[in-house]
């Protein structure tokens, strides 16, 4: 079988999680080389890594660029991902950087594959909330056509780095020793925008266009693009919780033409990628603890609306790190492979 020689860009939570899935997958690995802004040597499952400090040049003789660094002006894949393209690799990038240019695809493979083929150098992986959602989406759009979504989303710390991570460990370990006075007020270093332990809070991103944040709009614009459809009307909440990993969604759709709660079941069963647990008399249902480490989308409470004709709920559940980003990424570097 051909070998690719492939870069891993980041050793945070994303980049760790993307060294375990290259592996888990058995994707074709011939030289692997690993990133960040210095150098070191990490451990991840008992294996050793040498990470070296990121520079053009290091990009020489890769075939695939996996992008997981953090995002903006000075960020890795701004700075890095042309350097990359130049020297023959193709990028696959984490971030939000070129994930609305219409010259770069932004692919979740259940649902666009094809789009990979498209690609002038770089393919975008979706926002970690927008890929669940458009997995548990799509078979019920082909079948029955989507009018609206409306979307709550409850973000696990992990979703926002590792960073995030550390804050909602130091806050419980802190209330767990006593070590607050007030269970309200035990947030010391605050990375996140708020205290995250005893608390949830609708802010994530910045607040930008009427009054959403910018992580909102991603949920919005980036399933139009996944999609290729921007007629769906879609709005968004998206709240931070106190959970480690995994994300979960209150979906509601109101779909164009009648579908069953059976019938939508049984099609979100047959798709790929997707788990169907829809129990709640047997305390059946997705939950975050449970899916941290997987790589599917957990669909649960599927239900009418009793008052809107064509109205649905979902309960949408999956792992940020797995489909939300490192595993859609080696997906989309399967496809690049596979042409
Ligand atoms: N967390 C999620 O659930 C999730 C989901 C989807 C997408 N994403 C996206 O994936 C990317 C990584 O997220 P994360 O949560 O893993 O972040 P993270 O835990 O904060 O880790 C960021 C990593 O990127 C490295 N880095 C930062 N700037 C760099 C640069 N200029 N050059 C090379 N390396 C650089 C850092 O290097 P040092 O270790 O040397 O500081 C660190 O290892 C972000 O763009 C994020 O938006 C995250």
């Amino acid at each position: 079988m051909k070998k690719y020689n492939v870069a891993v860009v980041g050793v945070g939570v994303v980049g760790i999680e993307m060294l375990r899935v290259l592996r888990q997958r058995n994707f074709p690995v011939g030289n692997l080389r690993v990133f960040a802004r210095s150098a070191r040597d990490i451990n991840v499952d008992g294996r050793d890594y040498s990470v070296q400090a990121i520079s053009p040049e290091g990009f020489d003789g890769i075939d695939i660029a996996l992008f997981a660094g953090t995002e903006g002006e000075k960020g890795a894949a701004v700075t890095y991902a042309r350097e990359a393209n130049k020297r023959g690799a193709v990028v696959i990038d984490n971030g939000a950087d070129f994930r609305m240019d219409p010259k770069v695809p932004l692919v979740v493979p259940e649902v666009n594959a094809r789009d990979v083929q498209k690609h002038k150098g770089i393919i975008a992986n979706p926002n970690c909330s927008t890929i669940q959602m458009v997995v548990a989406l799509w078979p019920i759009y082909k079948k029955s056509g989507l009018k609206r979504v409306v979307v709550t989303t409850l973000q696990a710390s992990s979703g926002a780095g590792k960073a995030a991570v550390e804050q909602l460990k130091e806050e419980i370990c802190r209330i767990a020793a006593d070590q607050c006075a007030d269970v309200h007020v035990c947030a010391e270093n605050k990375y996140l925008p708020q205290q995250l332990a005893y608390n949830v809070f609708p802010h994530i991103g910045s607040f930008v266009e009427a009054d959403y944040t910018n992580e909102e709009w991603k949920l919005v614009k980036e399933s139009h693009k996944i999609m290729h459809d921007d007629k769906i009307k879609i709005s968004a909440t998206t709240v931070r919780v106190p959970v480690r990993t995994g994300h979960s969604e209150s979906v509601y759709i109101e779909t164009s033409r009648p579908i069953t709660t059976d019938k939508a079941r049984e099609m979100l069963k047959k798709a790929p990628g997707i788990v169907v647990i829809d129990d709640p008399k047997k305390n059946l249902y997705p939950m975050p603890k449970d899916v941290e480490g997987k790589d599917e989308v957990f669909v649960g409470r599927i239900r009418r609306d009793p008052f809107v004709k064509n109205g649905l709920w979902l309960w949408v559940v999956a792992d940020n790190l797995r489909k939300g980003a490192a595993t859609n990424a080696v997906q989309i570097a399967e496809c690049v492979i596979s042409k």
